[in-house]
């Protein structure tokens, strides 16, 4: 149903958990801006990404893309929650190609966003693209 959260608080935590660690692994020497992505799957399992940046900018390489691919590349198409960790306030929420990418897969998806500090805020994908694009 829209609108409904689909994980319960001790899920919650443990994939922001996982956001960070995969944070900790950031490649943002450009930027400085590290990002940490954990992707949920509907069966529980846990896929996590880092932004990738190079010095042709434009090749950078977002973290929840990231997270996508590695789960994609397992196999798994069905999402129920991403959390995203960054040092930033408000925390950062994705990008506009990345909220495209995750839409392909779960437009219901919970999206956790969460700084360092442990402020959190939570939206649904659904609100943060409204009349997405969709290829008929
Ligand atoms: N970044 C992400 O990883 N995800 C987003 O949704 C927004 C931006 C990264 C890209 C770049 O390495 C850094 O944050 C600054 O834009």
């Amino acid at each position: 149903m829209p609108g409904t959260k689909k994980i319960d608080e001790f899920t919650a935590e443990k994939l922001i958990a996982e956001a960070k660690a995969a944070r900790e692994n950031a490649y943002a020497p450009y930027s400085n801006f590290k990002v940490g992505a954990a992707l949920l799957t509907e069966g529980g399992k846990i896929f996590s990404g880092c932004n990738v940046e190079n010095a042709s900018l434009g090749l950078t390489l977002c973290a929840e893309r990231n997270a996508v691919g590695a789960a994609i590349l397992a196999g798994e198409r069905q999402f129920k929650a991403i959390a995203i960790v960054t040092d930033d306030e408000p925390p950062a929420t994705p990008c506009g190609a990345c909220r495209q990418v995750l839409a392909e897969f779960s437009q219901e998806l919970e999206i956790i966003t969460v700084n360092l500090e442990g402020h959190r805020l939570d939206f649904f994908l659904s609100d943060l693209i409204p009349h997405l694009y969709e290829l008929k």
